[in-house]
């Protein structure tokens, strides 16, 4: 059994459906802070097969013992669970360390209470390579004091448990740092629900071209940059969670080199916001009400990953193209406002 923590968030849920779809049993842990058993029900839609499911709070230190107790045949952690908002985590810290690492800590003690010498998998982010120094991004670059609380957290969860192996030759880890996620689940059951306004781009150009908003801000055009807009590197959302059940058979199977790695997952290309407008623009043939504003705060010039690593040792890379991921975001936003 594969425990999946934050299961039925945005990423989890794409991975629990690549799970049970490969023939692993899933034990979905998820407090629903940021999600909902729609989604539980979504991923049942997509594969035809249901996850194991308990709703509790991973920074509750009871519900993590007892969850231990309950569950011993726990052979894999995939953990997601986490607060996200990077605005949020300016104004809420505590809130945030709290949550994102009392939970990481919480369950690592109770590995090693059980004696458990199982895998796992860390959902980090691009975040903690801040402005980087050349690009593109391998995974050998300086990681950078983070600009929010929320970024912090995902340096910090990843120290802990760069410590934790270190002190027990029994634990091995895969460290996955995620570029953008964006797009859905190919059958319309899953995809990305943001809470309120989105912050990310691709929910809210779909939720403008939906009518939800009324206009896209471009955050600043004088970058220096080939079209005066930030460069990020945009995956899709499938692609991400397959690189999630390899790596977790590699660990499963003893072929990690490391009992710590750490891989990039991006698709290796950047594209600019403009372009990302324009390909929205051309995969739904609309025009997109958009205007330009200024720089958002915190925001890196740009940012694509070297994925060689992940090509080579995983045998993994990113097939769908931003078109695919495009596509899909557009009828996935489509089919969620039309259902409500
Ligand atoms: C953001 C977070 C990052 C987090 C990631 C999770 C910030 C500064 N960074 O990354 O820590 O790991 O989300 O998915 O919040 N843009 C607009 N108008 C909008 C929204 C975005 O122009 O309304 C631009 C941004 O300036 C950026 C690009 O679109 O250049 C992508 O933005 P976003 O989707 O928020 O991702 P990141 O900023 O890369």
């Amino acid at each position: 059994m594969i425990l999946v923590t934050g299961g039925l968030g945005y990423i989890g849920s794409h991975t629990v459906v690549e799970l049970l779809e490969e023939g692993f049993e899933v034990l979905v842990v998820d407090d629903l802070s940021n999600s909902s058993l729609d989604v539980l029900k979504g991923i049942e839609r997509a594969c035809g097969k249901r996850p194991l499911f308990e709703c509790l709070s991973l920074s509750n230190r009871i519900s993590v013992k007892t969850l231990f107790h309950k569950y011993l045949d726990i052979q894999g952690i995939i953990h997601f669970a986490a607060s996200k908002a990077v605005g949020e985590s300016v104004s809420k810290p505590l809130a945030y360390y709290d949550n994102n690492l009392t939970s990481l800590l919480f369950f690592l003690q109770e590995m090693e209470v059980h004696n458990l010498s199982i895998p796992l998998i860390f959902s980090s982010s691009c975040t903690v390579y801040g402005e980087p120094d050349t690009l593109p991004i391998t995974e050998q670059a300086p990681i950078k004091k983070a600009t929010s609380p929320y970024g912090n957290t995902k340096q910090i969860g990843e120290e802990i448990i760069w410590d934790t192996l270190k002190s027990n030759e029994k634990l091995s880890a895969i460290i996955l740092r995620y570029f953008n996620p964006i797009g859905a689940h190919d059958s319309l059951e899953i995809g990305e629900l943001p809470i309120g306004i989105p912050q990310n781009l691709v929910p809210f150009i779909t939720q403008t071209a939906v009518g939800l908003r009324d206009k896209l801000i471009v955050f600043g055009d004088d970058y220096p940059t080939r079209d005066g807009t930030c460069i990020r590197d945009y995956i899709h959302v499938v692609d991400l969670a397959k690189a999630h059940l390899i790596a977790l058979q590699r660990l499963m199977a003893h072929k990690n080199e490391d009992r710590y790695e750490v891989f990039n997952l991006g698709t290796g290309k950047g594209n600019s916001v403009l372009e990302v407008i324009k390909c929205f623009e051309r995969v739904s043939g609309m025009k997109l009400n958009y205007g330009i504003g200024p720089r958002r705060e915190g925001d890196v010039v740009a940012a694509y990953a070297d994925v060689s690593k992940a090509n080579e040792l995983l045998k993994w890379n990113a097939i769908l193209s931003l078109d695919d991921a495009m596509a899909s975001a557009w009828e996935w936003e489509q089919k969620i406002r039309t259902n409500n």
